[in-house]
């Protein structure tokens, strides 16, 4: 891979992306419209390292203004990690945007695509949100489609575009379902980021629901790995879980954070927005198999390099 186009570059898993790709001697053509929760001083900030680097070129603007002649010229492997994420914020009026950054955006990608001489690679960026709450001990890839909240459904709509594409005109699509993915940058509505921050402010932690629920965190540059896996060995329309090192109770990734933090968190439980799914636990046999993924940070590795980066942030 030469160069490559990444959508959502100043977002959390696709400023870690675009490094990585940098880092690895690839040319970026990055894009990202600000349109996601971080706040914009965040997201500059995730991109001053890579704003840097000669071989990136950056585009501050949406998927919708459809400079695609420019975007794709002469790019190997797209990573469209571009969105409007997070599940709680998917009810109301907001579905609208959902439906348009989400799918309508990722149709357009897919049509400029393929009305190039030799389409790209394309790597979509997928959720866990769209089984909603698994049964079971492990989810594979077939199980069942049930999303519980309208950002999941606007994610299985998208998966379902792109296979479209990839039946009717063998367009090379593959697409990653992530569990949870965590780390430094992450994203300032999810659940580490809240946490660390409101214990470092000697805060209640807020927890929706009971604590009960359970999720396969996933740490971002095992995310990233899975990115770059796929553009190198999938196959048209593969779909594959990206899931970490182990399944884990909300409650007890609490414990964990209060350990490496040295104090016993004070928690509030709070009826959360409706749309949790309960349970999240990836079989990630598939993207063993066909590319060779395997996540490498443990949960415990990854809490303490999320804390390190939120505590040196917190000093500057
Ligand atoms: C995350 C992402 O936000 C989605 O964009 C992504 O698609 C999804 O993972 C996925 O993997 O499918 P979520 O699992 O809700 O969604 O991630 P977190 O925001 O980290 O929440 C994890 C759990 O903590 C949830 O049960 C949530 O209700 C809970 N939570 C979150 C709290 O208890 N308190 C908070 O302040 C925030």
């Amino acid at each position: 891979m030469k160069k490559a186009l990444v959508t959502g570059c100043a977002g959390f898993i696709g400023s870690h992306l675009t490094q990585r790709l940098l880092n690895d001697g690839v040319t970026v053509i990055g894009i990202d419209g600000f349109i996601d929760n971080y706040d914009v001083a965040a997201k500059l900030r995730n991109l001053a390292e890579i704003g840097k680097h000669p071989a990136f070129t950056f585009h501050s603007t949406t998927l919708q203004t459809g400079r695609w002649d420019i975007w794709l010229e002469n790019v190997d492997a797209v990573f469209h990690l571009a969105a409007l994420p997070g599940v709680r914020n998917s009810w109301g009026k907001s579905f609208s945007d959902y439906v348009s950054h989400n799918i309508l955006a990722t149709q357009e990608l897919l049509e400029a695509c393929l009305q190039r001489p030799k389409p790209p690679v394309i790597v979509v960026s997928s959720s866990s949100s769209v089984y909603g709450t698994m049964q079971g001990t492990v989810t594979n890839e077939n199980a069942p489609l049930r999303p519980v909240s309208p950002y999941g459904v606007t994610k299985e709509a998208m998966e379902q575009i792109c296979s479209v594409y990839v039946k009717a005109y063998g367009l090379p699509v593959t697409m990653l379902r992530y569990f949870t993915v965590y780390g430094p940058r992450q994203r300032p509505d999810m659940a580490f980021h809240r946490f660390f921050r409101q214990m470092m402010k000697g805060e209640q932690v807020v927890i929706y629901g009971d604590g009960q629920q359970s999720r396969d965190f996933t740490y971002v540059t095992d995310a990233v790995e899975a990115n770059l896996l796929a553009a190198q060995h999938a196959v048209p329309g593969d779909i594959f879980n990206v899931g970490g090192d182990r399944e884990i109770k909300l409650i007890d990734v609490l414990s964990i954070m209060g350990t490496l933090m040295n104090l016993t968190p004070r928690i509030t439980y709070q009826n959360g927005p409706a749309g949790d799914s309960l349970r999240t636990c990836a079989d990630i046999q598939f993207a063993q198999q066909r590319l060779g993924y395997k996540p490498k940070v443990t949960l415990e590795e990854g809490l303490s390099h999320q804390l390190a980066e939120i505590r040196s942030q917190s000093k500057g």
